[in-house]
């Protein structure tokens, strides 16, 4: 045997001897590496005639690929029966204590459209959505509002652009346009949603919740609006009886207008609702205007119906107790814990579902 080939034979028996990754490694460098064995084998090549040269080269060749061999079969066996041990010391202690993880609630805003809707549903309201960022046209001119009144006023609206044609919408009246325009009468929805004006205290924040209602049919009037009305007071607050007032006042898109009230008393430093000597306004709401029709295609002989648009956080506070609006957009989740709802909750007017 050669001296070279009893290197060889050396370097295999390190190699089958190693016991473990590191080991494999340390031998891997000092056989392949850079300055390894096999690489300084080739560095004597240089002094060699040619001739022998060639011979010296494939002795090399021939021993690299030999022990390459080795190594690869020894490695991988060592590589697997680390993994194997690792698998087998991984074992999943199920006595550790859970880490500690926090279930949300629903907001009382969400959980008060959830009730709200559920009572329309009732009576046959489906639920319609119309966009944050609306048009001028949609906001105000199809709604009959004329160029100069006070609402289009920078003061009152957050305007997107300098021609004042895209803005926030400042009610949920739009979601009226929008439904009419792109569909045909009958129409009986309601539309909850966010709404935008510049002004902030204890009662109003920039943005706001409203809900807004459409009844569009053949022969509809003030007493439909009015039974309509006194049905979801009733429901929303689970009271038997309501004192309910309209007042005479005005919107550009009905006529005649109204605002509605609601009686109420203090008690034990408690709101209570239904009756007594005060009285909360509401809501808004009308005779849809029939230049409102117009606008949406809708034939005012044929057709007619009521409007109302309601603050949703007003309610929620007076259901719920909650004395500041502005508490409601603070994001404070101690806030949350203690007046939202839990997620499994079924809404006390979901009647639909123990039905
Ligand atoms: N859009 C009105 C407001 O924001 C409310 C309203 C809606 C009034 C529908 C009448 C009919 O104050």
């Amino acid at each position: 045997m050669s001296d070279f080939e009893k290197l060889i034979n050396d370097f295999k028996q390190k190699i089958i001897e190693a016991k473990n990754s590191e080991e494999i490694e340390n031998i891997s460098s000092e056989i392949f590496g850079k300055k390894g064995f096999i690489n300084s084998e080739f560095s004597k090549i240089g002094i060699l005639s040619p001739e022998d040269k060639k011979k010296f080269a494939s002795q090399i060749n021939n021993g690299k690929q030999e022990l390459a061999k080795v190594f690869s079969q020894v490695s991988s066996k060592i590589k697997n029966k680390e993994l194997n041990e690792n698998i087998e010391k991984e074992k999943i202690d199920v006595t550790l204590p859970e880490k500690e993880f926090k279930i949300g609630k629903i907001h009382p805003v969400s959980q008060v459209i959830d009730e709200i809707s559920s009572i329309f549903s009732e009576i046959g309201f489906s639920v319609e959505e119309g966009p944050d960022v609306e048009s001028d046209y949609n906001n105000f001119t199809a709604l009959n509002t004329p160029e100069n009144h006070p609402a289009k006023d920078m003061h009152d609206t957050f305007y997107l652009d300098n021609d004042m044609k895209t803005l926030l919408r400042t009610h949920t009246s739009p979601v009226q346009v929008r439904t009419m325009l792109k569909g045909k009468p009958p129409f009986k929805i309601i539309a909850p949603g966010r709404t935008y004006r510049s002004d902030s205290d204890q009662t109003h924040t920039p943005m706001f919740h409203q809900l807004e209602g459409l009844h569009i049919d053949k022969n509809i009037n003030m007493g439909h609006l009015k039974g309509c009305l006194n049905y979801f007071i009733k429901e929303f607050f689970e009271i038997e009886k309501i004192q309910m007032r309209f007042r005479p006042s005005h919107f550009p898109f009905t006529e005649p207008s109204a605002e509605v009230d609601i009686g109420y008393k203090i008690e034990n430093n408690k709101i209570v609702i239904g009756e007594g000597d005060k009285w909360l306004e509401i809501l808004g709401c009308g005779m849809v205007h029939p230049n409102v029709l117009k606008n949406c295609k809708i034939d005012t002989k044929k057709f007619q119906g009521f409007a109302f648009g309601i603050g949703i956080d007003r309610l929620a506070m007076l259901k719920y107790g909650i004395n500041d609006l502005r508490s409601f957009f603070e994001t404070d989740y101690r806030w949350l814990n203690h007046y939202g709802f839990d997620p499994l909750d079924v809404p006390t007017n979901y009647r639909g579902l123990s039905k």
